[in-house]
């Protein structure tokens, strides 16, 4: 316990204790925390409070425990830092947090934060790809396992999850969140905020979750990373803010702000957003630390004229830590000296940061996260693997599968294994692999292995390199697959391709892959394809030429091994597309819940419609598409009550079959359009899925609930409001194969709604 703790209890609980016989008496005889808060700001000098606020890298953008130097360990003593970024490990934090709390003056322990996000050492499938698996309770799960190993290597907190909507395949960081769609978007990260933080921040094994970047940073312009945002108010709220929304209301405890201005005001000051919206409106009582340098970075952007405005201006928009720009630590205390700033402004951001630290029990235990032994025996554990397999079959999509080609027989004579992701071990642990390893990886080359019979050989050829242009392994591919029985062809980008700063002008296959893949087709083998990718890839040419495609992205460790057991039909897949797959570059954005507009896109060339003339009016594969190895029917469709009112819940079911011969499982996915509103509705828009797992011909009963304001949008005067009039619904395999419509009334007046809850719907599944 740290001497400030201990004055405490020496002179105000002492006397309590005394009579406390259980240790839940204990516990409820702890000085609440504003008091406790209030006594410690009291206490601190001005340049021990701006040191709160400063957070600084314990290594550098990919490394990490680089940086804790002399320098930083002085400044640890001098309490001039609230806050160290990316370090790791129990032992060496738990020394860190020793100088922290023994030898400075008030022995304020320390924050230690990292980006886990999808798994510390543990990697699980990238965000976009576990968002395919539709599944918030797997998602929230692994997220759990996360935390688990974090905690035990001394990390508090996360800067996770990434929240953003992404339309636009260019930008690197579509890897990084939950696709395009806000209500999918808002389920996830309710998810994973619930599995960062557990069963409340004081046990041991929970991290601060941290929903990034605080808004619309997923809408650079030309999906250049960094850009400006021009978004209207409407999107922004309809789009890019639910799922922040949904992260604040499932309790996240702090949250980041964007690199990006939005119509030219940047998100590190802007006070609208991060003060109005977030803590007026929503009630967010965490804390908001500034994303690496985006503080400074108000002096690019040309809204400051110096580090001491830039300084200002974060501080007053609501910014309460400094992630490395070392302003508020430097410039915020000469302007407090200086009279510019008031030093209640400051006060309230320590007083945030140290609720945190407060809530996360390092008052108590400044060492509860730092315990090498419990690191040991988190770290990597069998049950871990187990579901970061499980979590890698389930995000897996089908999106092609011809004539059954998928899945194959164990025993085939030879099988082909090409492409150089086939045997990579980088690539699955895709873009922040926190302390993920490569040798923990299985590739899929060795998840084949592994599952064919004794007696099929399995052949492997390289064919080419993911990027460049070197062909000269093709004729070695070539006739290897000319033997073969079957080839698994494995393409896509390098875990480097996608990510922070990884935005690219074109989404094809890099390299001379597509080359490759023409050649072995050309063989007449039967080919496989599997796809490894942090990005939607525009792939025209395969999905005509090939007989079965999967989707796999980056599976985390365990991608080998499931990959192989979705080819060999130990697992059946049923991961659906978080994210419209374009045909080309040009087509972006290309998102299912767009405008129907004055003239609908048409198939008809010679129409004057809203359409390309040199593409098909359809995306290559749309949202919420993914196959299966087993056939659904959907029947019976009821609408409970077909006259609703704003704030009620509409109240559906129907039955769904498995028609084929194995177990499966069907996400069923439901859209509702308002047929007539005063500003132009989407063609669609999801507000409720399920999925669900059916054995061979069983059939069952979902009834589901649906929140009539999930209906709410902004209307003229830019009100949430629900419009009474007729509205389809539509349910669904994916948003283009709608299986069962009809339609509801909304009656009464237009209906105001509160801007701050988030709906969601509610799926139950009985017997038919
Ligand atoms: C910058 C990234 O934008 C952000 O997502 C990340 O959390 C921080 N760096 C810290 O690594």
């Amino acid at each position: 316990m740290n001497k400030l703790k201990s004055l405490f209890v020496l002179v105000l609980i002492i006397p309590l204790l005394l009579q406390a016989e259980s240790e839940q008496d204990l516990s409820l005889l702890k000085p609440p925390m504003d008091e406790f808060i209030d006594s410690l700001i009291e206490k601190m000098t001005l340049e021990e409070k701006v040191g709160q606020l400063a957070q600084y890298a314990g290594g550098g953008s990919m490394g990490f425990n680089t940086g804790i130097d002399d320098k930083n360990k002085e400044l640890v003593k001098k309490g001039k830092v609230g806050s160290f970024l990316h370090v790791l490990g129990a032992d060496f934090l738990g020394g860190l947090q020793k100088i922290a709390v023994e030898e400075s003056r008030l022995g304020i322990p320390l924050i230690f934060g990292l980006d886990v996000v999808h798994g510390l050492k543990t990697i699980f499938p990238v965000p976009l790809a576990s968002a395919c698996s539709f599944e918030p309770k797997a998602v929230e799960k692994t997220t759990r396992i996360a935390a688990v190993e974090a905690a035990a290597s001394g990390i508090h907190w996360t800067f996770a999850p990434m929240v953003d909507i992404a339309l636009d395949p260019r930008w690197g960081r579509i890897v990084e969140g939950a696709g395009e769609d806000p209500y999918l978007g808002a389920v996830m990260a309710k998810a994973q905020v619930e599995g960062y933080q557990g069963d409340g921040l004081s046990f041991e094994n929970t991290i601060l979750a941290c929903p990034k970047h605080y808004v619309a940073y997923g809408a650079p312009l030309g999906g250049r990373d960094y850009n400006s945002a021009e978004v209207s108010k409407r999107t922004l709220n309809e789009v890019y803010l639910p799922p922040f929304l949904a992260a604040v209301k499932a309790g996240a405890g702090s949250l980041m702000n964007g690199f990006n201005d939005i119509n030219g005001e940047p998100m590190a000051c802007d006070k609208e957003l991060l003060t109005d919206v977030l803590r007026e409106k929503w009630g967010f009582e965490g804390f908001v630390v500034s994303d690496w340098n985006s503080i400074a970075e108000l002096l690019n952007h040309g809204v400051a004229k110096d580090r001491v405005d830039a300084g200002k201006k974060a501080l007053s928009a609501g910014i309460d830590m400094d992630m490395t720009s070392g302003i508020f630590g430097e410039e915020i205390l000469k302007s407090v000296k200086k009279g510019d700033i008031s030093e209640k402004l400051v006060d309230k951001a320590v007083r945030r940061i140290l609720e945190a630290k407060y809530k996360l029990g390092l008052f108590d235990d400044p060492f509860k996260y730092c315990k090498v032994e419990v690191e040991k025996e988190e770290i990597l554990k069998d049950e871990h693997i187990k579901a970061a397999k499980e979590m890698a079959r389930k995000s897996i999509v089908l999106l092609k599968n011809k004539d059954g080609v998928l899945p194959l027989k164990k025993d085939l004579g030879t099988v082909a294994v090409i492409g150089s992701l086939a045997d990579d071990t980088r690539a699955p642990l895709g873009s922040w692999k926190a302390f993920g390893e490569e040798k923990d990886v299985v590739t899929v080359l060795e998840g084949i292995k592994n599952a064919v019979s004794r007696n099929t050989k399995v052949i492997y050829s390289k064919g080419c390199d993911i990027k460049g242009n070197d062909r000269s392994g093709f004729k070695e591919a070539v006739s290897v697959a000319a033997e073969a029985d079957m080839v698994v062809l494995v393409l896509g980008e390098s875990d480097d391709m996608s990510g922070e700063a990884r935005s690219c002008s074109e989404i094809d296959l890099p390299g001379v892959q597509k080359e490759l893949a023409e050649k072995i087709v050309g063989t007449g083998t039967k080919v496989v394809v599997v796809l490894m990718n942090g990005r939607p890839l525009a792939i025209p040419w395969l999905a005509e030429n090939v007989p079965a495609i999967l989707e796999a992205w980056f599976l985390g460790i365990q991608s080998g091994n499931a990959i192989a057991d979705v080819l060999f039909g130990d697992y059946n897949p049923g991961g659906k597309l978080a994210v419209t797959i374009p045909r080309s570059v040009g087509q972006i954005p290309c998102f299912y819940y767009h405008k129907n507009t004055g003239r609908p896109a048409s198939d008809e060339l010679n129409q004057h419609t809203a359409r390309y003339f040199d593409l098909p009016v359809t995306p290559l594969y749309p949202f919420g598409h993914g196959l299966s190895y087993t056939e659904f029917k959907y029947s019976k469709l009821k609408i409970k009550n077909k006259k609703v009112k704003a704030n009620d819940s509409l109240e559906i079911s129907f039955s769904i079959k498995n028609t084929g011969k194995i177990a499966g499982s069907e996400v069923i996915q439901l859209y509702i359009k308002d047929v007539v509103a005063s500003i132009a509705p989407p063609v669609k828009k999801l507000v409720g899925f399920k999925r669900i797992y059916l054995e061979d011909r069983e059939q069952v009963k979902v009834n589901m609930k649906m929140p009539v304001n999930l209906l709410g949008f902004y209307n003229k005067k830019m009100k949430k409001v629900v419009e009474p009039g007729e509205v389809r619904i539509m349910i669904g395999s994916s948003s283009e194969d709608i299986r069962l419509d009809d339609s509801f009334t909304i009656e009464g007046k237009e209906t105001e709604i509160s801007e701050s809850e988030i709906y969601y719907s509610e799926t139950s599944v009985s017997s038919d």
